[in-house]
């Protein structure tokens, strides 16, 4: 008789390892310099409608895929779908961008353990944001240390994945990510304090109609998707061990609100920061680790609280890998038969190969460039800006048109246990708006045609 599947203990669990996989890098490195770089307020606040407008159904549609077929994400839709038809092979998008982002996060995942260890050896006290901005760029491009890192996170990781569902991952994320947040309240206090707070808050929620472009909408899709996990199927995935009772709209809303709020926490802390000290919004992938170890040097105590914080992040970041390698996981053992232990094995290698090119693309491996980017920035841009948001509108579509109504009704009301006053909102915008507005999106970018023109104009 084959072994009864692992399922959260308790209904917290299932909040908090979804919230744990949610709240990562993506709020704290990726939302402040996307808003940095896309105008502040105009990005917040069409970030913000993509998230209650697209990403709570997409949620719920993950959810009650994995919910009703409790299986890998790929058993999930060949379980769900009419026979011969062929919806099952978004599965492979998904393990495929979930591979591809474990491989990039683990590298700025690398870099909070540096800063970590930095913090508690004194190396970063006292310093100017000049050195902070050259010390960044030293670590960075010396690659010998990012890579380190980058395979050092990614063999705890691998100690965390191979132990299995409940040990693993429900008993740090309960932990984890309420400290995190009393360390965010605390310094997005001493930032509202400061001298460019004004200038800070203006430039993070008054918006600017005139800045919103096709490329600042695909920046905050993209944002939405990689910010709430969505598109790769880590939700299908963890909705699978769900058990019966668990609330699914209220815990896709529970977990848009709270990511949301740990972004804005997050932007309340670097902008005003940023307009104090003259540094520069638009500054990119570097700008949080520039930026942050310089408001810590100014704290008192600052050497422990850099400390505390890039521990936090870093574990942080890995409740997130935990989800995208769970993916993976779950489908070598379920599909390829393997045991967990291999499983996660064969995923932390995909991981090293892939996370060491990553990581040598500030250093040795600058120069080489697919599409005009490095392949730390095509993994970033790619998955986040064109695969999570494909398999979004495939996901929606399956929800919303092609899976037994009854089946989603009854998935999303607990057998009518529920009164879920949104629920016609929500199947309306798997229908709808969530399917046509990626794609407007995708056509108003011309995403597809850029990447194409990129790719000649490289290789002529
Ligand atoms: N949502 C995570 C973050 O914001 O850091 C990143 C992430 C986790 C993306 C899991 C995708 C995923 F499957």
């Amino acid at each position: 008789m084959s072994k009864p599947r692992a399922q959260f203990a308790t209904r917290i669990g299932v909040i908090a390892a979804s919230v744990g996989s949610a709240i990562g890098l993506g709020n704290i490195w990726r939302f402040p310099y996307e808003a940095g770089q896309h105008g502040g307020g105009a990005f917040l606040l069409i970030y913000i409608l993509f998230v209650f407008a697209i990403g709570v159904p997409i949620i719920c549609s993950e959810f009650l895929i994995g919910r009703s077929s409790h299986s890998n994400v790929l058993g999930a839709f060949q379980k769900l779908e009419q026979k011969g038809s062929k919806w099952h092979l978004i599965s492979y998008v998904g393990i495929l961008s979930s591979l591809m982002i474990l491989s990039f996060y683990s590298v700025v995942a690398g870099w909070t353990l540096e800063y970590t260890i930095q913090s508690v050896a004194g190396g970063l006290k006292d310093s100017s944001p000049d050195y902070l901005a050259n010390y960044f760029q030293e670590f960075t491009t010396q690659s010998n240390r990012s890579l380190m890192w980058t395979i050092v996170f990614l063999l705890l990781n691998y100690l965390i994945i191979r132990k299995g569902l409940k040990n693993g991952i429900e008993r740090m994320s309960n932990i984890m990510t309420p400290l995190l947040f009393v360390i965010l309240l605390v310094f997005c206090v001493n930032s509202l304090m400061m001298p460019g707070a004004a200038d800070g808050l203006k430039f993070l929620f008054v918006p600017d109609f005139s800045k919103i472009t096709p490329k600042v909408m695909l920046g905050a899709l993209g944002q939405a998707f990689f910010s709430l996990s969505l598109g790769v199927s880590t939700l299908i995935t963890y909705a699978s061990y769900f058990k019966k009772d668990v609330p699914l709209v209220r815990s896709a809303s529970i977990i848009a609100g709270l990511d949301t709020l740990f972004a804005i926490v997050a932007g309340l802390i670097i902008f005003p920061a940023l307009f104090t000290y003259g540094i520069e919004p638009t500054e990119g992938p570097k700008l949080v680790f520039e930026v942050l170890p310089y408001i810590f040097s100014q704290t008192p105590g600052g050497q422990i609280w850099a400390a505390a914080f890039f521990f936090l992040l870093f574990l942080a970041s890995i409740t997130s890998t935990i989800s995208m390698s769970e993916i993976s996981i779950s489908f070598f053992c379920e599909e390829w038969k393997m045991t967990r232990e291999k499983a996660s094995m064969l995923n932390t290698v995909i991981a090293i190969v892939f996370g060491s090119l990553c990581a040598l693309s500030f250093g040795a491996a600058a120069d080489w460039k697919i599409f005009g980017m490095t392949v730390f920035d095509l993994f970033n841009f790619t998955t986040a800006n064109l695969l999570m948001p494909v398999c979004g509108i495939v996901f929606a579509i399956f929800a919303g048109w092609f899976m037994d109504k009854k089946l989603v009704r009854s998935q999303l009301t607990n057998d009518e246990t529920l009164k879920v006053r949104t629920y016609k909102s929500i199947v309306f915008s798997l229908r709808y708006i969530a399917p046509l507005a990626i794609l407007s999106i995708f056509l108003y970018q011309h995403i597809l045609l850029d990447l194409v023109f990129l790719f000649f104009s490289q290789n002529q």
